[in-house]
């Protein structure tokens, strides 16, 4: 029998300043009661200056290798999901494997924005399976506030910055453990021909500058509660599943109406949702493994646990993933 997936270990990292809405309405033209009824926002996290991703995603990760019981001597594989690296190069996983004492194994970072996470969770999965690794660090960590336009309000008040961690560690060939616990699917899906509804408007190769963060939030909302709906029902239908199966909703924290919308589409009640969004905001790629933190640690999600992640992002790029715990 081919290795599983199975993720051993959750960590997670927020700066200690917290942006309320409160405080962005002294700044700009808004106020809490828009931000929250139109998006369930109520503060985000910033990270301090000089606070870099790769500080974010260390502290996360060395959480989720404690609550794993692994050393990262144990580690075959560093996979940083992230929009906002450190530098152009090298990747951020580099300089996490660095950090973390790591002189072996392979170290790079993947970008698919708020749907990194689903899609490192695919690839970790698929090396564990192919036997190429035994242990792998998956991080998702942005620093979102680096690259906002302060003076836009349509986007400002609608992400924060933050890291979660998990580690994915193969299962003894031949073994089912725990009930079958490990990655049961992922599905990754993207539409390149959408990319002008949610893009940065600078990079190397095309202004030479970082840029700032441009969406058409009404267009992005109307794709994403239609394919997030869609890649949920194909996650529950290539397993045989369906949602009364499910045990908990983990899904992208970008805004609570689409999670509500999703949920309605899905059948699913509320009170089976991890919802993170009103004290992280959107924080991208980090967004899923920060709420899969908070959800182990404060005992809701439990071993044998059926577990639903969706996510979508700029590319537009979306994906979903099946989990027992
Ligand atoms: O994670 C990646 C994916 N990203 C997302 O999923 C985000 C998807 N989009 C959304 O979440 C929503 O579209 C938003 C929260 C961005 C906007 O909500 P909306 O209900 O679509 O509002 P809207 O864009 O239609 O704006 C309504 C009004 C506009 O005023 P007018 O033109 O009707 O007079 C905006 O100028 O609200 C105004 N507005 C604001 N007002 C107060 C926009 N931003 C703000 C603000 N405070 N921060």
């Amino acid at each position: 029998m081919t290795p599983r997936a199975r993720i051993t270990g959750t960590g997670s990292y927020v700066p200690e300043k917290i942006l309320t809405n409160a405080e962005l309405a002294t700044r700009i033209d808004t106020s809490d009661e828009w931000i929250f009824t139109r998006t369930g926002i109520r503060q985000r996290h910033i990270a301090a200056e000089g606070e870099h991703t790769s500080d974010l995603a260390l502290k996360a990760s060395r959480k989720a290798l404690e609550s794993a019981g692994l050393d990262a001597r144990d580690l075959d594989m560093v996979i940083v999901a992230t929009a906002t690296p450190d530098n152009t190069f090298p990747a951020t996983a580099t300089r996490v494997q660095a950090m973390l004492g790591m002189e072996k194994g392979a170290a790079f970072d993947l970008q698919a924005v708020c749907s990194g996470f689903i899609y490192g969770l695919s690839l970790a999965d698929n090396f564990i399976r192919a036997g190429q690794a035994g242990n792998v660090l998956l991080v998702g960590a942005e620093t979102f506030s680096r690259i906002l336009d302060w003076e836009d309000r349509s986007t400002c008040v609608l992400f924060g910055d933050g890291a979660g961690a998990v580690i994915l560690s193969a299962t003894a060939a031949g073994e089912n453990p725990d009930g079958g616990a490990g990655v049961l699917s992922t599905h990754l899906h993207s539409d390149g021909s959408l990319t002008d509804l949610l893009y940065v408007d600078g990079g190397p190769s095309s202004t030479g500058t970082v840029g700032h963060l441009r969406m058409l939030g009404k267009e992005v909302f109307r794709h994403a509660v239609v394919r997030l709906a869609e890649v949920a029902e194909e996650a529950l239908e290539a397993n045989g599943l369906n949602c009364g199966d499910i045990d908990w909703l983990v899904p992208h924290q970008a805004n609570k109406r689409i999670i509500d919308s999703t949920a309605r589409k899905l059948g699913m009640p509320s009170d089976r949702i991890v919802l993170t969004v009103d004290h992280h905001a959107n924080t991208s790629a980090a967004s899923i493994p920060l709420a899969l933190d908070e959800a182990v640690r404060d005992g809701r999600i439990k071993p044998g646990n059926l577990i639903l992640m969706e996510a979508m992002g700029g590319g537009l790029t979306w994906g979903s993933s099946l989990v027992r715990w």
